[in-house]
């Protein structure tokens, strides 16, 4: 028999150790799982050709985006409530990212304090922000976050409505919200989306204020249209993460690999673009930066990680994939990721 690829093997690791309930909130799409086979299948689908005999000893994949220094473009996603997988939680993630030197941007919905997280992680963070229903409490949660040090707030707006739910065990809650939102009471005839939910979402107004109140990079995650994209640049956002949340909130949209090219060529030279939904390689890291992506973020795998082995599981991961894309880029003689950015794909 074969044996299994480390990230697989994790996977197969964290379904035996989590309770079912939590394995289905980690795993689950907005569908029956046909999202999640069309996310990694649109990074599968691109080919790579080899190109041997090019001196590699010098090559690297380091990366800087606003003006930090990693030794390679994976960053961890947000992805709540971390101690539903591992009593590591969020520090757990946050210490293996920096013994990686790499990025982690810290979910609104954590489940310890982002003081502690930062703190514990040595090193600044991103923090990944969710609308608060209203202004003065989403302003209250950002600066909190600011307080603790954060270096790049990256503003998630493709879930004003939230389906993927879980009952949270005593003992495990979203720490730094002051309270949880709670949904507006609809009455009789009035519709629970429109007069409920859509009433505590952001809109474009809110994304200009935003810009007022954050003094560092500002990042819209989950745009998948690249005229959303060029208005993220014209509301003076410094990245886009090109995402559809790894299928979790709209069934029946293209993998992000589809829309990327577009998004890149609209908006690539005027602010940063990074991707995430499906990545489940180091091949797949290489064909994101390959088609123009400046950073590349992974959610589950990494919490695969977490479950099975707590922080050290999230290294491993982390270091098996900057493993295969160094193994990537050596097999397709590529030097840095300004070079492997001008590699063509092939369908
Ligand atoms: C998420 N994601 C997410 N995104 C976000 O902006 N804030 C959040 O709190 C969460 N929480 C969350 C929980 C769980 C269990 C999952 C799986 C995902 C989405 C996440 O940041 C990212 O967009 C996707 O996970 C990327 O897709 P893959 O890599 O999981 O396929």
């Amino acid at each position: 028999m074969q044996p299994l690829p480390l990230l697989s093997y994790f996977a197969q690791q964290a379904q035996a150790k989590l309770p079912a309930d939590v394995w289905h909130y980690l795993q689950s799409d907005a569908g029956s799982g046909l999202q999640l086979q069309v996310n990694e299948l649109g990074w599968q689908s691109k080919k790579l050709l080899p190109r041997p005999l090019r001196a590699l000893q010098q090559a690297n994949t380091r990366c800087e985006l606003f003006s930090e220094q990693w030794a390679h473009p994976l960053l961890l996603a947000p992805v709540a409530y971390q101690r539903l997988f591992h009593a590591d939680g969020e520090i757990g993630s946050a210490v293996a990212c920096n013994a990686q030197q790499g990025q982690m941007m810290v979910s609104s919905l954590a489940s310890q304090p982002i003081s502690e997280i930062v703190t514990q992680a040595q090193q600044p963070l991103w923090f990944q922000l969710y609308w608060q229903g209203d202004r003065e409490r989403t302003a209250a949660l950002l600066q909190k976050a600011l307080a603790a040090g954060v270096s790049a707030v990256v503003f998630t707006v493709d879930a004003p409505v939230k389906q993927a739910l879980i009952d949270l065990p005593d003992g495990i809650s979203a720490v730094n919200l002051a309270q949880p939102l709670s949904m507006r009471p609809v009455h009789m005839g009035q519709s629970q989306v429109f007069d409920g939910w859509m009433t505590q979402a952001p809109t474009w107004e809110d994304v200009a204020w935003l810009r007022q109140q954050v003094p560092i990079p500002l990042l819209l995650k989950g745009l998948m249209h690249v005229d959303d994209a060029k208005r993220a640049v014209e509301y003076g956002c410094d990245g886009v993460v090109i995402s559809n949340h790894g299928g979790r909130v709209l069934d029946s949209t293209p993998s992000v690999a589809a829309v990327l090219p577009a998004v890149v060529a609209a908006v690539g030279s005027q602010c940063k673009v990074l991707v995430d939904s499906g990545i489940r390689s180091g091949q797949d890291v290489f064909k994101a930066l390959a088609m123009g992506a400046d950073a590349v973020c992974i959610g589950r795998p990494y919490i695969w990680g977490l479950a099975a082995e707590g922080a050290m599981g999230v290294a491993k991961v982390i270091r098996t994939l900057r493993d295969e894309l160094e193994m990537t880029m050596a097999l397709t003689g590529v030097s840095n990721l300004s070079e492997l950015r001008q590699v063509g794909l092939f369908e």
